[in-house]
């Protein structure tokens, strides 16, 4: 029962969010939908990338130290709370060349827009399943749909674990 309540509550709002935001994503980068359309099979790239590029969580996964550790020059005292920001990590230009370009030719692999380790995201699957239905939705029924305002007047939700838009203004 327990775990039935937390996979919805963990798998509902982080699904709600970030499918809001990488639709904001593909609304921004109009030829990836043009492309999607013209060939489906580029769609689970263009999943992974927009799991690399979009960020989600406004916090950081939570951690604590269970030993002391040294981390490239940074010491971790065990006891210590840790916020790791996965959404920095997708975007560490030792990872990714031009990180902060919307890019589903790249290389994606080693993204953490599911985590890693003993927490990796259970969720998967049904998320890629999710995100894959999104995008050729979008590509197939909406190809003319475009954002009605210049991306920096969108409105996000305040205080929200997970980053989400107000509304998404559209235009077609
Ligand atoms: C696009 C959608 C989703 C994204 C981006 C996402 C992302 C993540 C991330 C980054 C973590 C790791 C958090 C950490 O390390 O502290 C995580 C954990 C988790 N996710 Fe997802 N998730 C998504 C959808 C789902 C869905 C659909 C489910 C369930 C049906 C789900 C269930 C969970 C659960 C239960 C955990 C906790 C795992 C643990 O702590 O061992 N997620 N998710």
């Amino acid at each position: 029962m327990v775990f039935a309540v937390m996979m919805f509550m963990a798998g509902y709002r982080t699904s709600a969010s970030f499918l809001a935001g990488a639709i904001v994503t593909l609304l921004r980068h109009p030829d990836t939908l043009s492309a999607a359309r013209a060939d489906p099979e580029l769609i689970p790239a263009i999943v992974e990338e927009l799991l690399r590029y979009t960020p989600m969580a406004t916090g950081g996964a939570k951690r604590l130290a269970t030993a002391d550790t040294d981390l490239n020059g940074l010491e971790i005292k065990a006891g210590e709370l840790v916020l790791v920001s996965l959404e920095a990590a997708n975007h560490d230009p030792a990872a990714f060349s031009h990180p902060d370009t919307f890019n589903p030719g790249r290389d994606t692999s080693g993204h953490l827009g599911f985590g890693h380790g003993a927490h990796f995201c259970p969720g998967n699957r049904l998320a890629r399943m999710q995100i894959h239905a999104m995008v050729t939705a979008l590509a197939d029924h909406s190809p003319a749909l475009r954002l009605a305002v210049p991306p920096h007047d969108l409105r996000w939700v305040n205080g929200a674990a997970f980053r989400t838009p107000q509304a998404i203004p559209v235009t077609w």
